[in-house]
């Protein structure tokens, strides 16, 4: 058994985990990054394109803004489509000039392991049967394999940033945890497709057949989105059935249309909203999708795990600095008061924009109705867009 401490020990290298070892390596605090996948599955997992403002600014102010400075696309404003109509809605100009920024998670997390290597902290990619010890008490423990020799590693902190399906969630005795989830009666199949973004700014659609999403990742890359049933067989889509479904789906009168091209990769993506309260138990810290999933339709997942990471190195450095505790204590409190804002956000822009196939026409029309309202109420495009660019963090 190979014995090691460090300040904090942080389970999972996605954004939450490589974000909050740089925000504490600025901070001069020790981590230890664990992450049970290798290092090339990490990068290339295609899945978040949008940032909001404050991930952006968070990504300058830890030193990993200068490929996103230069590759990432701005966006002031998106396209709403339906009923055969684009509209425009101008983000920054009713959010105070705030925007998004398209530039793939996998481009993030590269940029923040070039970061980590550059600080020289420990990263471990290949960490197996990673499992946590002792976080109600003074010294947790994280026990893991890794080249084939046992190691133990003392923390002051664990940090749960190891998603979804992490071990550090389910750490918390279920006595203390309660879940609240919502799974949806539909799925996203999504594409990447080798062609040149017709468009400048996303655009969301809602036809007849479904919800399409119009998304891109570099001058020369489109990505795509449709909606299918939860249980689908991605063998069931041939490339030539899923260009046919998403032209359908855009079809609009001003004649817009994606552009098609090789599709590079695609996968099927469940939807669902989910969140563990608390975010806290000991000293163990839960952030990003270990602690909370929303739909992809309001692109909220990544922006909430940078959330989380910017306020748990916050409170790490108000502990280590000055000895005080009550910003650790607050964690978990101020974490689900974003977080429910975001879930509300996200449910809401997912019921607008699909069709379950349970909807009658009266559903229909309603449905109908709140886009045209979205797209004519100045209050009602304010709102959309200061909750899509996202509101400072806090
Ligand atoms: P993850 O990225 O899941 O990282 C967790 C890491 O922990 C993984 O690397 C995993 O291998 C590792 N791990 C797991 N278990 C262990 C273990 N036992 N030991 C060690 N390591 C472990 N969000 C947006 O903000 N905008 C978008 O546009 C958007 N689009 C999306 C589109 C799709 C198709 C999908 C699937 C998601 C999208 N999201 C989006 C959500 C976003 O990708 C996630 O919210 C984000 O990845 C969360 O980051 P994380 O670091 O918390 O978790
Ligand atoms: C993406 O570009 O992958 C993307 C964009 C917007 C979303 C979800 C995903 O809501």
């Amino acid at each position: 058994m190979i014995r090691s401490r460090t300040q904090v020990g942080i389970v999972g290298a996605g954004p939450a985990g490589l974000l909050l070892g740089q925000l504490l390596h600025l901070q001069g605090i020790d981590s230890v990054i664990l992450e049970r996948s290798e290092r090339e599955h990490v990068i290339e997992r295609v899945r978040a394109g949008v940032l909001e403002q404050g991930t952006v600014d968070l990504m300058h102010e830890i030193g990993a803004g200068d490929r996103l400075a230069r590759e990432g696309l701005r966006h002031d404003g998106l396209y709403l489509g339906f009923r055969g109509e684009r509209h425009h809605i101008d983000m920054a100009a009713l959010a105070g000039g705030r925007a998004i920024t398209v530039y793939g998670q996998n481009e993030v997390v590269r940029d923040l392991i070039e970061l980590r290597n550059t600080a020289g902290r420990p990263l471990c990619f290949g960490a197996a049967d990673v499992s946590i010890h002792d976080v109600d008490g003074a010294r947790p423990l994280i026990r893991y394999r890794l080249d084939g020799q046992d190691h133990e590693l003392a923390c002051d902190f664990i940090a749960g940033c190891d998603g979804f399906h992490g071990v550090c969630r389910p750490a918390i005795p279920s006595s203390v945890l309660r879940i609240y989830e919502r799974v949806y009666p539909f799925a996203w199949l999504g594409i990447l497709a080798q062609a040149a973004p017709s468009c400048d700014e996303l655009v969301y659609s809602l036809h007849d057949n479904g919800f399409a999403l119009f998304s891109m990742r570099s001058p020369a890359i489109t990505r795509l989105y449709l909606q299918c049933a939860p249980g689908e067989d991605l063998a069931a889509w041939s490339d030539n059935r899923i260009w046919a479904e998403l032209l359908t789906r855009f079809t609009c009168a001003d004649g817009w249309t994606p552009n098609t091209g090789t599709i590079l990769q695609k996968g099927i993506t469940q939807m669902r909203s989910f969140v563990a309260e608390p975010m806290q138990y000991g000293r163990l810290y839960l952030a990003g999708d270990a602690a909370h999933i929303v739909p992809p339709t309001g692109a909220k997942g990544l922006n909430l795990a940078a959330a989380d990471v910017w306020r748990l190195s916050a409170a790490l450095t108000s502990f280590y600095r000055k000895g005080t505790d009550d910003e650790l204590r607050s964690y978990s409190e101020r974490g689900l008061r974003r977080t429910w804002r975001a879930q509300r956000f996200s449910w809401w822009m997912t019921n607008t924009l699909h069709r379950p196939d349970t909807d009658n026409p009266f559903d229909r029309r309603r449905q109908d109705a709140e886009l045209d309202y979205l797209v004519r109420s100045r209050a009602a495009m304010t709102s959309l867009s200061e909750n899509y660019v996202g509101t400072p963090f806090d």
